[in-house]
């Protein structure tokens, strides 16, 4: 028995050769989907679905809300890896836990990784079933998947994070937003949470003041990986719910859900057409 650390490195390199057994298939872009944003692998041309408890060392979600598969497959003209399902911090994992999917995945050689979310509003400007590309993030979840030993065949011990949504991608995701009439597409600052607990309203107040539009406890950890591992990133949140300090309402998981899944069409539009587009 090796250390923590060399287990997790050991299991992602057997993972990663076990997917490189099971199918002859080099993903270009790596598809990560959150709560009730399944759909877009309804359009996929599929080449293999595999469930994550069928993937050594892969961890199974505990939220009824996360499929959790992994799928092989065409969409847009590209090779995808569909990851179907979400493991979180708050589920009890660390961030090096939910992230080893990502890095499996890195360890093929996608060049990009186009993100999803559920998130809640904070900026009052958003609204309920919009989508926001996001520009940049604030990591309030108190670990680092990157924390630990250094491993430089994955990545720099110090990973540069003065951009990590790529520009180029938002630019190109806001062209296709426009050309498909999505209105209601803007760009903002997210912010991970470690939840589960949902937000006061005085927490609502605080992280608006420190300058995140949308909250949600997700997407931060997989970002840092993929930026860690060289691939440029597309993140989008499903704007579920807006939250207003003042007048604070409920959040109920049905309701978000429910908003995520009437957005998640306009979702998969546009990451039909950002990966039509061609390359980042
Ligand atoms: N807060 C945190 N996470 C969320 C929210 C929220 O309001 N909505 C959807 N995910």
């Amino acid at each position: 028995m090796g250390s923590d650390f060399e287990n997790h490195v050991a299991a992602v390199e057997e993972a990663a050769a076990f997917l490189c057994g099971q199918v002859d298939f080099a993903p270009e872009v790596v598809l990560a989907l959150g709560t009730g944003l399944g759909g877009v692998a309804d359009r996929l041309e599929l080449v293999r679905r595999l469930p994550f408890a069928a993937i050594p060392h892969f961890p199974v979600s505990t939220v009824a809300s996360h499929a959790g598969n992994l799928l092989f497959g065409r969409l847009g003209g590209r090779r995808v890896a569909v990851l179907q399902g979400r493991l979180h911090y708050y589920e009890g994992y660390s961030t090096r836990q939910v992230t080893l999917p990502v890095r499996v995945l890195s360890r093929l050689g996608p060049k990009v990784m186009i993100i999803a979310n559920a998130a809640g509003g904070l900026n009052p400007a958003l609204t309920p079933g919009s989508l926001m590309l996001l520009a940049d993030h604030l990591n309030f979840i108190p670990d680092n998947p990157l924390r630990g030993p250094d491993q430089p065949a994955w990545g720099p011990r110090f990973p540069d994070l003065s951009a990590p949504y790529d520009a180029g991608l938002r630019e190109k995701a806001i062209l296709c937003a426009t050309e498909l009439g999505l209105a209601n597409v803007t760009t903002g600052v997210y912010v991970a949470i470690p939840g589960p607990s949902l937000e006061t309203p005085a927490e609502t107040r605080y992280l608006r003041r420190c300058g995140a539009d949308a909250v949600g406890m997700s997407t931060v950890p997989e970002v840092i990986v993929a930026r860690h591992a060289g691939m440029q990133v597309l993140g989008i949140s499903v704007i579920a719910n807006v939250n207003d300090p003042d007048n604070f309402a409920p959040i109920l998981l049905d309701d978000i859900i429910a908003q995520a899944k009437r957005a998640a069409v306009d979702l998969e539009r546009l990451v039909v057409a950002v990966l039509e587009e061609g390359e980042g």
